[in-house]
């Protein structure tokens, strides 16, 4: 792992990725957003449209959900938070990032996290929990369950934008399942 001396440096190194091919067709490196001093590290999947022009994660539609799953549960995503994506740079046409894209794009991740040293990982939908721990099993599955690895605890829950897709906050729906996740989230944030 490349040494460097503080998050600063590694988003400026970071912005300067052209590490794969979306190097080519981005307009900005997508680093993150929020409290790089924060106990909850959040990891999205890969930037949209909105994230690409503006160089901040979540900030369109499922930021707004994202934002507003959090808040349900009185956490601030912004202070609360530092938040990020398992790939850096828009794929084009919003495609989901490739194998590939999400191994070239890894070190990042794994540089944010060695400095930070976040105690709770929020890891949204299946491709950030394929892309950061491996692990296959589907989201439905494996959701509002810790999984801890290096003394962090992670915690799988659905991606914004399938709760984008399934609105009803009815009890055992998705949005309702995430409302239960993040609590238990907050439980342990309370106690840290
Ligand atoms: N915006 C992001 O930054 N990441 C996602 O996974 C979705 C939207």
């Amino acid at each position: 792992m490349e040494q460097f001396i503080d998050i600063k440096q590694i988003h400026s190194a970071c912005r300067k990725c052209k590490s794969c091919d979306l190097s080519k067709t981005r307009s900005n490196v997508v680093v993150a957003k929020g409290n790089p001093d924060a106990k909850i590290f959040i990891i999205g999947e890969a930037p949209g449209e909105k994230e690409d022009i503006t160089g901040f994660p979540f900030v369109g539609r499922a930021g707004k959900m994202l934002h507003s799953v959090l808040e349900s549960v009185d956490i601030d995503p912004l202070k609360d938070c530092y938040i990020t994506n398992i790939v850096k740079c828009r794929p084009p046409e919003n495609r989901r990032p490739t194998n590939d894209e999400v191994s070239s794009c890894l070190s990042w991740l794994e540089t944010q996290i060695h400095h930070l040293k976040p105690s709770i990982v929020i890891l949204t939908g299946s491709t950030a929990v394929k892309g950061y721990l491996g692990i296959k099993d589907p989201i439905t599955k494996i959701r509002g369950s810790w999984i801890t690895r290096d003394g962090i605890k992670f915690m799988p829950i659905f991606h914004p934008a399938y709760l984008l897709r399934n609105p009803s906050k009815e009890k055992g729906k998705p949005k309702w399942l995430t409302w239960q996740d993040l609590k238990i989230v907050k439980k342990e944030l309370d106690l840290l």
